[in-house]
């Protein structure tokens, strides 16, 4: 019966359970309404905005109620906002956690309340309450990123030359940070062994090259600073750097440091997220010259049919239940496939599939306005 099977599942009697508990069978999606809560992380960066939007969309249409909110990379105001969902009675939580540590507790009276709980592309830490992940397969995301700077710069195992290569990573506090630079320094790593890439600052680890809250002025700051401390004579080539916000960061930094983006001596510069700012520069080669889409729009159908299928009483469909361990259990996933964009790739990529306009890159400011 399905009432046994869910509840087996999730390991919890909560409302939703409940509520099929108290009508008869026929009635059971008339109970369940889908009533979601959408916390998301920060208005700050394109995607979340557009996927916010994008979800409350595809569950409005489904005829559920939805609570969205943001919580500006504020832990208390995230924790606060999910609970007021909570309180106004949501039976699903849709979350884009800021501190990945720092949901435990209420999660746990959410899923007292037999709330179900989809981590949504950043894994919650160290509860057993999260019931689903959706996300992409990060770790390659590092390795698209990092597979950009091998192939510009032209190295393979024969070449000789040497190249100065610096490396960015996220939050610390997001789960995927670490997934990024792992993908992006087990690419890299047979040319830092070979002697083929060097690192001159000898920031190799996640902590000193993390980027608190993917603040791009932190990104800006400490490459202003490597290059004070380590490029007054020598060449840049490369910078490995997780997402479009950090790069333009470090653009900044290197504009204002003399840097002639589009001149020969103009390093090498990944991305993430596909930002229409960052577009325009892969586009009019004034800034990085890649970045990764993940293509939210995915994203967000697959988190909405999570919640579909329990509505309508089924298990919702995952693709991975072998990767993501959260401290306390795996989580069963659903991982979709990141995209390499460059100059030579994006209008296919971002633009022919109706992710943005040509118009829209065009009409992004160049700076972080
Ligand atoms: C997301 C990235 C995003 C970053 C900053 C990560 O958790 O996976 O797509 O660039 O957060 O918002």
């Amino acid at each position: 019966m399905r009432l046994n099977r869910r509840g087996l599942l999730f390991g919890t009697a909560g409302a939703a359970a409940a509520s099929l508990a108290a009508c008869g069978k026929g009635e059971e999606s008339k109970q369940l309404t889908g009533h979601t809560g959408i916390a998301m992380p920060t208005t700050v960066s394109d995607r979340w905005v557009i996927e916010g939007a994008d979800l409350e969309k595809r569950l409005q249409d489904l005829g559920y109620k939805t609570i969205l909110e943001y919580g500006e990379d504020d832990v208390p105001t995230q924790i606060q906002q999910i609970q007021s969902m909570i309180d106004a009675g949501v039976e699903f939580l849709i979350i884009g956690a800021i501190g990945n540590t720092s949901l435990g507790e209420v999660l746990s009276d959410a899923k007292n309340k037999g709330v179900t709980i989809i981590s949504y592309d950043r894994l919650i830490l160290e509860t057993p309450d999260v019931d689903y992940y959706a996300s992409f397969d990060n770790y390659q995301v590092g390795v698209l990123q990092a597979k950009h700077i091998i192939s510009r710069l032209g190295l393979s195992q024969d070449s000789t030359e040497t190249f100065n290569i610096e490396l960015f990573s996220g939050s610390l506090d997001d789960n995927n940070s670490q997934y990024f630079f792992q993908g992006g320094m087990d690419t890299l790593e047979p040319f830092i062994y070979s002697g083929q890439i060097v690192i001159p600052s000898n920031e190799t680890e996640q902590e000193p090259t993390s980027t608190q809250q993917w603040d791009p002025k932190l990104a800006r700051e400490r490459m202003a600073r490597l290059l004070d401390d380590f490029y007054k004579d020598e060449p840049l080539h490369a910078v490995l750097s997780p997402y479009d916000g950090i790069s333009r960061g470090i653009v900044e930094a290197l504009v204002a440091a003399d840097f002639e983006p589009g001149s020969d001596d103009f390093p090498v510069i990944t991305g993430q997220d596909a930002e229409a700012r960052s577009l325009k520069a892969i586009k009019e080669g004034t800034g990085q010259s890649e970045t990764v889409f993940k293509d939210t729009r995915n994203l967000a159908e697959v988190a909405v049919n999570m919640v579909k299928a329990i509505v309508g009483g089924s298990t919702p469909e995952v693709n991975d239940n072998g990767t993501y361990d959260n401290g306390f259990k795996f989580i069963p996933s659903f991982l979709l496939e990141p995209v390499d964009v460059t100059a030579e790739n994006y209008q296919e990529i971002v633009v022919d599939s109706g992710y943005i306009t040509e118009e829209e890159i065009d009409n992004a400011p160049a700076d972080e306005g």
